[in-house]
């Protein structure tokens, strides 16, 4: 960190050299796959990471300030409920919301230590930087990691309670998502603590204007992904050829994101020694956000080994928070 401070501590568990070879093999199956795919964690450089801060403050984005007031009115029970002395946070990003739960175990008087991990080295560093200032009594510890594969090297010790908020998980597939909860569930002792924040399945219209804000803020956030394959591999992909299209698949519950190729493209991604062709009207899919019904909260968590404690939800049902407790 900038400021050299004994209670801040950085793991990177994903190194450059890592990431980059992550990326080569994610870059090459996704754009040779049928349809076209790329995972949603290469939206997160420091652009990336910015725009999705952005993200949370448009008037269509809901989860974020619905998660916030739900945690406004829950934090003093979840603390009081989890008696933490560890705060683990999977990814983390600005850390904004989780200064709420911080305060709220602070005030128990059982906060020692906050674990923030996340992907993105910059967002975590900007995190860390902004809460040595905030909490200067806290043990900070963050993890440069993917929470996909690096639970095994989170901090131990203590009593900790793992937080997953924003509705990350909804990034995952069903099978994914399973073996997501089964890993997490792995790495905590029985009676440790999943605060885990889940969208819900609400109106189309409601839905869709979240993801496809008026403003264009998601649609460059979902381009974001060509510009870090530009620079990360030498691909010649032309951002702005993309359309941002944002689309509600009913069966399975969940947004997609995607980039429609506004015409016929030949894209050379140099670094993989690849060119890719664009048909004019082809879809790549960047991103999923399912959404789920509480019946749907419970059983995934109960089929991990958790005990769903307590649930909070809005007055409109859109967003909810669970606390469960490793059996
Ligand atoms: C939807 S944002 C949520 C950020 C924050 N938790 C919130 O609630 O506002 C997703 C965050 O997870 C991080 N992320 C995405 N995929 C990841 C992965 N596989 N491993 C670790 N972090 C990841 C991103 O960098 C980003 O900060």
């Amino acid at each position: 960190m900038t400021r050299p401070n004994r209670l801040t501590e950085l793991d990177v568990h994903l190194t450059a050299a890592d990431a980059e070879a992550e990326l080569r093999a994610d870059a090459r199956a996704g754009l040779t796959a049928v349809p076209k795919e790329l995972p949603p964690k290469y939206f997160y450089d420091a652009r990336g990471s910015e725009l999705f801060e952005k993200i949370t403050e448009l008037p269509e984005y809901y989860p974020t300030r619905t998660e916030r007031a739900l945690l406004e009115e829950s934090v003093a029970e979840i603390a009081e409920a989890s008696g933490a002395d560890t705060v683990v946070e999977l990814g983390s990003g600005s850390s904004a919301k989780t200064r709420l739960l911080l305060d709220a175990f602070r005030a128990t008087g059982s906060l020692r230590r906050y674990v923030p991990q996340d992907v993105s080295e910059a967002a975590l560093r900007g995190a860390l930087e902004a809460l040595e200032g905030e909490y200067p009594d806290l043990e900070l510890h963050g993890v440069v990691g993917d929470f996909t594969k690096d639970l095994a090297g989170l901090p131990t010790g203590g009593r900790r309670m793992i937080a997953f908020l924003g509705g990350t998980i909804g990034n995952l597939r069903p099978a994914e998502r399973a073996a997501f909860l089964a890993h997490v569930r792995s790495v905590l002792e029985p009676g440790e603590q999943l605060l885990l924040g889940t969208g819900l399945v609400i109106d189309e219209p409601t839905l869709l204007a979240a993801y496809d804000d008026a403003a264009g803020v998601t649609a460059e956030f979902n381009r974001n992904v060509l510009y870090v394959l530009n620079r990360e591999l030498h691909a010649d992909f032309v951002p702005e050829a993309f359309a941002h299209v944002a689309a509600w698949e009913a069966e399975d519950e969940w947004i997609e994101m995607r980039l429609r190729a506004e015409k016929a493209m030949r894209v050379r991604v140099e670094e993989l020694d690849l060119t890719v062709d664009f048909a004019e009207g082809e879809e790549m899919r960047t991103e999923i956000s399912a959404k789920f019904r509480p019946e749907g909260v419970r059983e995934m968590l109960a089929e991990a080994g958790f005990d769903l404690g307590r649930w909070w939800s809005d007055e409109d049902r859109r967003f909810a928070l669970s606390l469960a407790t490793a059996v």
